[in-house]
């Protein structure tokens, strides 16, 4: 895999939000099962092609991504390398999918990265978006998008064959109109056992937590929104002031890479209905959270990827207690 190694000055994406999150999965009809029934997403479309598929509400084109996971080389149209050989040979994150304002202001930081020598991973034409990927200095892939329509649902077809192909981002003068949605119509899954809003955030734990810190604060360009004084914790939010990202260090138990992706409940009562029903469905959580900052419950993918359900408290993230450094990693 190949890693960014240089962290140069201030490239800053400056996204809005965490859109989707992308995940490689040991088999796929199991995955968008449990991502529909469990999770309580909507699958809009199969992309045949490369074994994908994708999941959303109705806040963006999608907040979930699954693809099959197996080592092989994806092409897209066009001839395209979408995956390269020995990628995704195993379950795990693919990317996170950060929401820029509009194709200029991504085109502009795509610039600024290039003058800057940032190594950038490929360049896409996903039609209903543009995108840029980027890995960060431990290997998690990012990709910068921007929505290049609103009915996304024209391209994410239910089956569809290839979607993606290569993008010049300096070809054509980049639109400067923004096509996400301000306030999209959410449709919640009627039967599904969790039926979040939306996805929220996610948590990645860091090798080197100072070091990815600065990247994503200097190059991706999320702000700190809070952190603690002894680097135990920081969390990061995008343009809109969402809470996007949790960096946690390394430690025993807690290995690198992905901790856990968060969806958005409505209230306290989606809560309590969604863990009735989990249990009754034979879901034992890892974790319910009842904490000052938040209530949340963890339960684990197929793959045993952590997803998290949470109500978030208005004083979210300011009233941490004595005790809690058990449960840090849960908090972000
Ligand atoms: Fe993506």
């Amino acid at each position: 895999m190949s890693t960014i190694t240089q962290a140069p000055a201030k490239v800053r994406f400056a996204p809005r939000r965490l859109g989707h999150a992308n995940v490689f999965v040991g088999d796929l009809d199991r995955s968008m099962a449990f991502y529909g029934s469990v999770v309580g997403l909507t699958e809009v479309c199969r992309e045949r092609g490369i074994e994908a598929g994708f999941l959303t509400n109705g806040n963006t084109h999608h907040d979930v991504g699954c693809m099959q996971a197996s080592g092989a080389r994806r092409i897209g149209r066009d001839g395209h390398v979408q995956i390269h050989e020995g990628r995704g040979a195993r379950a795990g994150l693919n990317h996170f999918g950060l929401e820029m304002e509009n194709e200029a202001t991504l085109v502009a930081a795509y610039e600024r990265a290039k003058a800057a020598g940032l190594d950038i991973h490929r360049t896409t034409d996903h039609q209903l978006s543009h995108s840029i990927y980027v890995f960060d200095p431990e290997g998690n892939l990012l990709e910068f998008y921007a929505d290049m329509m609103k009915e996304w649902w024209t391209v994410f077809k239910p089956e569809a064959d290839l979607i993606s192909g290569e993008w010049n981002p300096t070809a054509t003068a980049p639109t400067t109109q923004s096509f996400y949605h301000p306030d999209p119509e959410i449709n919640e899954v009627a039967d599904a056992v969790f039926r979040p809003l939306r996805i929220a955030h996610a948590a990645l734990v860091a090798r080197d937590f100072p070091k990815l810190l600065a990247f994503y604060t200097d190059v991706a360009g999320l702000d700190v929104l809070r952190a603690a004084p002894d680097s135990s914790w920081a969390v990061l939010g995008g343009s809109t002031g969402a809470h996007t990202l949790t960096l946690l260090p390394e430690a025993p138990g807690r290995p690198a890479g992905l901790h856990h992706t968060t969806f958005q409940l409505k209230d306290d009562r989606a809560l309590d209905e969604g863990l009735a029903r989990a249990r009754t469905a034979g879901i034992e959580p890892e974790l319910v959270l009842e904490h000052p900052t938040k209530r949340s419950v963890f339960v684990k993918d197929p793959d045993g990827m952590r997803i998290e359900f949470a109500v978030e408290r208005a004083s979210a993230f300011a009233r941490r207690q004595p005790g809690d450094e058990a449960l840090v990693p849960y908090l972000g």
